[in-house]
C-alpha cells in the first residue's frame, strides 16, 4: 500500500501518460474489454487482464499481455491483482438483463464493483476507470416503462429504476463515491450507451441489430435518445478517463454526437417522446447531452454510422410509434 492510500492523503492524481504504465481490465476479454486492452496496448501500456477463467481470449494481443483467470467478487483474487498496478478499468460483470438471473445479475455487479474499485484505491492505485451505463438512470431497460423527463438529457436526470441491471449500474456509482472518499482515489465512470463494432460486415450487423430493436421496442430506443458508440471509441474514451480528473459519479455519457437515424431528432421526439420537455436539438444530434464527455475529457466519438455505412441508417417513420407512457400519466416521462 502507498503511503497516500495508508494515511487517505490526496491521490496522485491521473496519469499523464499511459506509456509504460501497469493497468489491469477486467473483464477484458469481452467486447468493450478487448477495445480497451488494444487501445491501452498501443498507448504503450502494460496490460493485465482479469476474467472469468472460462472466459474466451481470442482477440487478445497475446504476446503484449498477461491474462490472469479469476472473479471480480473474490476479494483475494482481486487483491493480489491489483497489486502493483498503476491503473484499473473495470468493465467486468453481466452487460444486462437476462444473462443470469436477477439476484445473480445484483451480486456480480455490486459486489465485483465494489470489490475491484475498493480493493484497487487500497492498494494505492492511480487511476480507476469504471464501466458504469446509460442505464444507471434506468430509463431505457427499465419494466415500468418511462422516458427521460427531458431531452436532451445528462448525467444528473433524475433516476426512476425499475430493473436489476439498472440497479447495480446505479450502486456502482454509489461505490465509486464512496471509494473516492474514503481513499481519496482518483476515480472516473463511464455511461456507455449501445457498444458495438458498428463496423463489422460493413456496417451490416449493427444495421441488423438496430431495425430488430426498433421493431421490438421503439420506446426503449427513443429512451436511450437514439445513441451508439463504436467499440473502437469505447477503447478511447476509456484512455481519455484514465488520463483525466473528474468527480468520481455521475458516470459520464459517452456517444456519438449523431443518431443512427436519417430521421431529424427533433421529429423523432414529435413521433415517440412529444410531451416530453425538450430544449432545441439541431438536425440529428443525438438525445444526450455530451457536454461533460467533452470538457471533462477532451473526449469526441470519431467512428460514425454516417462514413461506415450511411445505407445503415434508419428512417423512424418506418416504425410504428409505442405508446407514449407520459401522455396517460402512467410514467415519469412527462413534463
Ligand atoms: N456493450 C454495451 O453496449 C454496454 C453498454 C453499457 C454498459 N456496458 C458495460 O460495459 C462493461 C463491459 O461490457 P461488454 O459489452 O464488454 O460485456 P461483455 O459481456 O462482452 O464482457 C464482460 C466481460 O466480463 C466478464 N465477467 C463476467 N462476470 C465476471 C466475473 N464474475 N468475474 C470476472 N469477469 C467476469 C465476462 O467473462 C466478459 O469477458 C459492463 O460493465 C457493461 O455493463 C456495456
Amino acid at each position: 500500500m502507498t503511503a497516500s492510500a495508508a494515511t487517505g492523503a490526496p491521490s496522485p492524481g491521473p496519469l499523464a501518460s499511459l506509456d509504460g504504465a501497469a493497468v489491469l481490465v477486467t473483464g477484458g476479454s469481452g467486447l468493450i474489454g478487448r477495445a480497451a486492452v488494444a487501445a491501452l496496448v498501443s498507448e504503450g501500456a502494460r496490460v493485465t487482464v482479469f476474467d472469468r477463467a472460462d472466459a474466451a481470449d481470442a482477440g487478445l494481443p497475446a504476446a503484449s499481455i498477461t491474462v490472469i483467470g479469476g472473479d471480480v467478487t473474490d476479494q483475494p483474487s482481486v487483491r493480489a491483482a491489483v497489486q502493483g498496478m498503476d491503473a484499473v478499468v473495470h468493465l467486468g460483470g453481466y452487460a444486462g438483463l437476462g444473462m443470469a438471473d436477477a439476484v445473480e445479475t445484483y451480486r456480480v455487479n455490486t459486489v465485483g464493483t465494489f470489490t475491484v474499485l475498493a480493493e484497487a484505491a487500497a492498494a494505492g492505485v492511480r487511476k480507476i476507470v469504471y464501466a458504469s451505463s446509460i442505464n444507471a438512470n434506468g430509463y431505457p431497460l427499465g419494466s415500468d416503462e418511462v422516458l427521460p423527463p427531458v431531452f436532451p438529457y445528462d448525467e444528473d436526470a433524475a433516476p426512476h429504476v425499475s430493473d436489476e441491471y439498472s440497479l447495480s449500474k446505479q450502486a456502482g456509482e454509489h461505490a465509486a463515491l464512496m471509494v473516492a472518499a474514503r481513499w481519496h482515489a482518483s476515480v472516473t465512470g463511464l455511461r456507455f450507451p449501445l457498444v458495438r463494432d458498428i463496423t463489422a460486415d460493413g456496417g451490416r450487423t449493427f444495421g441488423a441489430h438496430l431495425r430488430a430493436a426498433l421493431g421490438s421496442d421503439p420506446r426503449r430506443q427513443a429512451a436511450e435518445g437514439w445513441s451508439y458508440l463504436d467499440v473502437s471509441d469505447a477503447g478511447r474514451s476509456i484512455v481519455a478517463a484514465l488520463l483525466h480528473e473528474t468527480p468520481a459519479a455521475p458516470g459520464i455519457l459517452v456517444a456519438a454526437p449523431l443518431t443512427y437515424l436519417t430521421t431529424p431528432t427533433e421529429d423523432a421526439l414529435d413521433l415517440f417522446a412529444a410531451s416530453v420537455v425538450r430544449r432545441p436539438i439541431a438536425g440529428r444530434g443525438v438525445g444526450l447531452e455530451l457536454r461533460r464527455s467533452r470538457e471533462l475529457l477532451g473526449f469526441e466519438a470519431s467512428v460514425l454510422l454516417d462514413e461506415v455505412a450511411p445505407e445503415q441508417l434508419v428512417d423512424l417513420a418506418s416504425f410504428e410509434p409505442s405508446r407514449d407512457p407520459s401522455r396517460d400519466g402512467s410514467g415519469e416521462g412527462s413534463a
